[in-house]
């Protein structure tokens, strides 16, 4: 199975890269006498600014609109939703689930929905189930035109 499969497939990945974290800050936390129950915290950021051609995107032609932007188009290792929520405001999350990492599909058209453990959240990313303890994560969004540049 790829790392980079959906549903509950994902959770490896998210085992992969939390075991490296874990791994590294269970070393310290050892020495500090911490304990790590799991996966789960800050979802992750960019590392770098996404730019993307809303051409590419006809979804956000309307107030409303919403559009998935793959892997393979930021460069970041979750999908990122794009809401366009006015004229020219574009709200930008982070698919990443902070419960173990898997990535959220939309929820009909009320939100989204995480495949592997059921947690929900509003189109503004709020958390309103879990078991995730976190909101996903929002990037700042900036209108240039025909470009929105998503800031890391
Ligand atoms: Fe468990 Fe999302 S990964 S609810």
């Amino acid at each position: 199975m790829s790392a980079d499969e959906k549903l509950p497939g994902k959770c490896l990945a998210c085992n992969r890269r939390q075991a490296i974290k874990l791994g590294a800050m269970g070393a310290a936390g050892l020495a500090m006498g911490a304990t790590f129950t799991g996966c789960g915290g800050e979802p992750s950021g960019l590392e770098q600014d996404v730019v993307l051609s809303l051409a590419d995107y006809p979804a956000l032609g309307e107030v409303g609109g919403i559009a998935n932007v793959p892997s393979s188009a930021s460069g970041f290792e979750f999908e990122i939703w794009v809401i366009r929520q006015g004229e020219e405001d574009y709200l930008a999350l982070s698919s990443e689930c902070n419960h173990a990492s898997c990535e959220v599909d939309l929820d009909g058209s009320d939100g989204f929905e995480c495949p592997c453990h059921g947690s929900k959240f509003d189109l503004d990313g709020t958390k309103t189930k879990g078991p995730a303890t976190a909101d996903l994560r929002a990037f700042d969004t900036q209108l240039d035109g025909e470009t929105l540049t998503l800031k890391a």
